[in-house]
């Protein structure tokens, strides 16, 4: 496990990290892009603290999802995953992710090490063979994966329900409980046939397992889980699909292919190897035993989110021990993403993809709202868009960057631009950057949330120096010229640190930081000594606020995505992976009851009216402008002819919270509002206004 490493003169680490390889066949989106951004944070600590820190990715390029969706665009799958990497790694890039190699699993490494690990297993008696029987598309001619079934659901017969699990009652089952089972891909009915596959036998690993997971290689929410599958029982494990595949032939069994999974975790040790023979690798004297031998003292850290634990935790360091390779020193899962604290939808409009959001907002904002929000374990974080602005606009903008622009110009045009020789309060400079300590165990432990909180103590501390020595006002009276440049030089000292602690975070505002300030990189030793009688470049804005105006863009541009997808589903998409094309939720609503468990989940809040007004050209319609205490919805109801709009504002009612946002002919609505009466000018909306609060849920 790692250490806490509070001097800069700490001994020097070799470090190896990854993020789990994103899947060559669709977009990079912004729940992607938590863990890359707190990954990259994590490496550009390590490096800024003086480690020998590498940090690589590939696309994971095999299996069925992607041969399928070659095919239905007409292109090979070679020609698919090779436009995929160019998107992904633009993506990467304009994000600020700071790969030292970006590679692929479809590599010629990557089936050197699959084929090489899958082999020492076989010969060391932890793969076996068995026949197996699975759904065959007769028309397709191939093996069906249990996504490609669809069929009635087992539990409350809903028509059209993939062959894992439903969609409306949330059942999990196997695709042969399926009723009316069919082949997403053909509409053939699935025929039982059997095959023979290959099997790695996890169970072999138990003990090493059981010590691996307690030895401080996984967060304690992990551990435990880890415990809940050791009592299940650790099953075999099948690692081999049947021809037609995209993916690494088997050695010696014609048609049998390697199942993505086998070699996608592989890929970590490919990307490293292809670094490792690059230029970069080689000048920098890199060699793949010293990270990957099984007496490796190099430190080993995966980062995942927390579905994909099981692999990570048992079958990867399984097959690694098994191959006689060294295991992680660590694997770090991290939560989930919600938007506006809901997950993220297409219906709702907040399925954002990397590209759109760079499209419109700085993505340094958005590397700060998740370090702001980013903990240690495997919570979820939530993209409140609201909360984002004010954040990014009262911290960054208002507490960090406000601080260099407050004081800069003075040094620019009164002095040259350059500093004075002395701190006029050296001690508050020694006490900010005694906070360094703390802020560097934060990101160490992975406690970002409080490295943030950490610093923007300090740039609180820092901003009222500057309010209390007022500058602007120094500047008014020439006999305090020297007084001016002093305070001056203590705000932009003060900024130093702040932007040199912030560098993980926000690496392009630290760069510019670099260059105004004149004094190399910032790394974590270099910002105890402050800077003095030092000419620094004019400054220039670093970062601007966000506008609301940018987040609505955001929003629209999300939706006109989701159109642009949902108009392709009928084409190109139609036969790939979860998004299996003519597939319906055919059921009438209201032709149906509903069990209690699917009405408990309808969210009912109180809300606050805080807008109403008429809808030009509904004679019908009122918009209303709702308040659930923290978060605004605006939601289309049809009670014009009962209230006049001045009735409504300021008064509470009732709202389906978690109703899918609905386009109309006048916008979108994001939500209904709950009446009851005859209808006309009888319909009775308002709650009595009696102790209940915006947000209150409603039982
Ligand atoms: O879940 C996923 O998106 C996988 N592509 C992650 C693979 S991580 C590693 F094992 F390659
Ligand atoms: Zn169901």
């Amino acid at each position: 496990m790692t250490q806490p490493d509070d001097s800069a003169a700490a001994p020097r680490r070799s470090i190896l990290i990854t993020s789990a390889l994103p899947y060559a066949n669709g977009p990079i989106h912004l729940g992607h892009m938590v863990e890359y951004i707190q990954t990259d944070i994590w490496a550009r600590f390590q490096k800024m603290r003086g480690h020998d820190c590498w940090y690589v990715c590939a696309d994971d390029a095999h299996g069925t999802p992607i041969m399928l969706r070659a095919r239905a665009e007409g292109i090979t799958p070679e020609a698919l995953i090779a436009r995929m990497a160019q998107e992904h790694q633009a993506d990467f890039a304009d994000f600020r992710i700071g790969f030292d190699n970006y590679h692929s699993t479809h590599s010629d490494e990557n089936r050197h090490f699959a084929t090489l690990i899958y082999t020492r297993n076989r010969e060391r008696g932890h793969i076996i063979q068995r026949t197996i029987a699975q759904a065959y598309d007769p028309v397709e001619e191939m093996f069906l994966p249990d996504r490609f079934i669809i069929g009635n659901c087992p539990k409350c017969g809903a028509p059209d329900q993939y062959g894992d699990n439903c969609e409306v009652c949330g059942a999990s089952y196997s695709p042969a409980e399926l009723g009316n089972p069919r082949s997403a891909l053909s509409g053939a009915v699935p025929e039982q046939r059997e095959s023979e596959h290959f099997f790695f036998r996890l169970s072999d690993f138990e003990e090493m397992l059981r010590t691996w997971t307690r030895a401080g290689t996984l967060q304690l929410q992990v551990a435990n889980k880890l415990d809940e599958w050791f009592t299940a029982g650790l099953q075999e494990w099948d690692i081999s699909r049947d021809a037609p595949y995209f993916g690494f032939p088997i050695p010696e069994q014609p048609g049998k292919f390697f199942y993505v999974w086998l070699d996608a975790p592989i890929g970590y040790m490919a990307s490293f190897r292809n670094l490792c023979d690059s230029p970069g690798g080689r000048a920098a004297g890199l060699d793949f035993d010293d990270f990957w031998a099984s007496d490796s003292q190099a430190e080993l850290y995966h980062f995942i989110g927390k579905d994909i634990i099981y692999f990570h935790a048992l079958f990867w360091p399984a097959m690694l021990h098994g191959a006689g390779f060294r295991t992680p020193t660590a694997v770090f899962a991290h939560g989930f993403l919600t938007v506006d604290g809901q997950k993220m939808s297409k219906s709702r409009g907040t399925f954002i993809k990397a590209r759109t959001y760079l499209e419109q907002l700085n993505p340094e904002y958005l590397r700060y709202y998740f370090a702001a929000k980013l903990g240690p374990g495997v919570d979820d974080i939530d993209l409140n868009l609201e909360d984002f602005q004010a954040r990014v606009n009262a911290d960054l903008v208002g507490k960090v960057v406000n601080l260099a622009s407050r004081t800069a110009g003075f040094i620019h045009k009164r002095f040259a631009g350059r500093l004075a020789a002395t701190l006029p309060d050296p001690d508050l400079f020694a006490a900010c950057a005694a906070a360094g300590a703390g802020i560097a165990d934060a990101y160490e432990r992975r406690e970002y949330s409080r490295a943030v909180r950490e610093i923007m103590a300090v740039a609180d501390r820092a901003n009222q120096y500057i309010d209390a020595q007022a500058p602007w006002v120094l500047a008014k009276q020439p006999e305090r010229a020297a007084d001016l440049q002093a305070v001056c030089t203590q705000g932009l000292n003060l900024f130093r640190l702040l932007i040199g602690w912030l560098r993980p975070i926000l690496p392009g505002t630290a760069a510019q930081a670099e260059t105004f300030l004149g004094s190399g990189p910032l790394t974590w030793a270099a910002l105890a000594q402050p800077l003095l009688d030092h000419a620094i470049a004019p400054f220039q804005p670093l970062m601007t606020r966000i506008e609301p105006a940018r987040i609505s863009a955001l929003l629209a541009a999300a939706r006109v995505d989701l159109q642009a997808s949902a108009d392709a589903a009928g084409t190109a998409d139609g036969s790939h992976g979860g998004a299996a094309g003519g597939r319906h939720l055919a059921s009438d609503p209201l032709a149906a009851t509903i069990d209690f468990e699917t009405f408990a989940r309808v969210d009912l809040r109180i809300a606050r009216i805080s807008a109403a007004e008429h809808v030009t050209g509904a004679d019908k319609l009122l918009r209303l402008t709702l308040d659930l205490g923290g978060e605004t919805r605006t939601v289309f109801a049809g009670i014009r002819q009962a209230y006049e709009p001045a009735q409504l504002v300021g008064r509470l009612t009732v709202m389906v919270a978690n109703l899918a946002a609905r386009r109309m002919r006048f916008g979108v609505s994001e939500g209904m509002v709950l009446a009851a009466g005859p209808g006309g000018q009888d319909i009775f909306l308002l709650a009595p206004d009696s102790g209940a609060e915006p947000g209150m849920k409603v039982r």
